[in-house]
């Protein structure tokens, strides 16, 4: 049976699959496949691992002929038609939880840089800038006794709010549904997506993309953030309208934000470059050599697990 992998991941899945009897093709180029390259390369094989950056809807999904499984070599999974997928009897699989710890500490990462002014202020040394001590220069905002709102209270959203408890920050959420969990850990409530943007001086997001939550943070709720209010995104760039954020930055409404995503990755909007109280980071949630390690593993044990008539580890479903 054949595997295609869609570029190149850490060896561990390669590895892992041809141990247990299964031929495997890598696209080989340091660059994302096409359309048409991806056809070509999956119409006979019996397993995909794909990468986030692969759209894979039903044009694509119409052309494989013996494909069981598409591991998704990601936790989000809004690149492939999950729906579609499954009426087609292939099965669709994520990499949650092992990424969960990098992405938590890439958020806390973003915060402090937004708070502290970190980029911003390493440029200013490097431009030699620094020619004097000054009381007033590059003040930031302290996060002790600052709200934090997590939107979208997940693996994700959970593991940041425990981390920012230990900067003495108060804890609130926002989520479609009630979270037993998170609330257990945080000892914090549900509260509505407007009281979240009202209440808190630092507001992360950490939904899906679908549907339901594209574009569902945009000036409606952004215009309630406090002028001192930091928002970062390492979830996905779609859930945010983009240039209604740019306009209040531009206005120097908000103290300032952190994207980690982007509405159209990897074409990001370049009036960002203009803006000084923004972090830019180019995707880089899950970029830790463990978590890589532990995505790559997990993908291939899950295309194994489907060929070899098992249940899939991590499977997802349409939403
Ligand atoms: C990264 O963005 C992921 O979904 O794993």
């Amino acid at each position: 049976m054949k595997v295609f992998i869609t570029r190149k991941i850490p060896v561990i899945a390669k590895d892992l699959l041809e141990k247990n009897g299964l031929s495997v093709k890598e696209f080989a180029k340091d660059r994302a496949i096409t359309k048409e390259e991806l056809i070509r390369n999956t119409k006979n094989v019996d397993g995909i691992i794909s990468l986030l950056t692969d759209k894979i809807d039903s044009s694509i999904i119409d052309n494989l002929k013996n494909c069981k499984v598409i591991a998704n070599f990601a936790v989000g999974y809004n690149n492939i038609d999950v729906e579609y997928a499954n009426s087609k009897g292939i099965i669709v699989t994520n990499t949650p939880d092992v990424l969960t710890d990098s992405t938590a500490e890439l958020t806390i990462a973003l915060i402090l840089a937004c708070a502290k002014r970190i980029p911003e202020s390493e440029t200013f040394l490097r431009d030699g800038k620094f020619v004097a001590w000054k009381p007033q220069l590059l003040l930031g905002v302290e996060l002790k006794n600052k709200t934090l709102g997590i939107v979208g209270a997940g693996r994700i959203g959970r593991e940041v709010a425990k981390r920012a408890k230990a900067f003495g920050m108060k804890i609130i959420y926002f989520d479609r549904n009630k979270r037993e969990e998170f609330q257990n850990d945080t000892g914090t409530k549900k509260v509505s997506l407007n009281k979240l943007f009202s209440t808190a001086e630092v507001v992360s997001l950490h939904l899906p993309l679908n549907e339901k939550t594209h574009h569902i943070i945009n000036k409606s709720n952004l215009t309630l953030l406090k002028k001192n209010a930091i928002i970062v995104n390492t979830a996905r760039g779609e859930i945010l309208n983009e240039n209604d954020l740019i306009d209040l930055l531009k206005q120097k409404k908000i103290f300032s934000a952190g994207f980690d995503v982007y509405e159209n990755e990897p074409n990001f909007n370049k009036k960002l470059l203009k803006l000084d109280n923004v972090v830019l980071l180019p995707h880089i949630g899950s970029a830790t050599i463990e978590a890589r390690n532990a995505m790559a593993e997990l993908a291939a044990k899950n295309v194994i697990s489907v060929l070899k008539k098992n249940k899939p580890i991590t499977p997802v479903l349409g939403d």
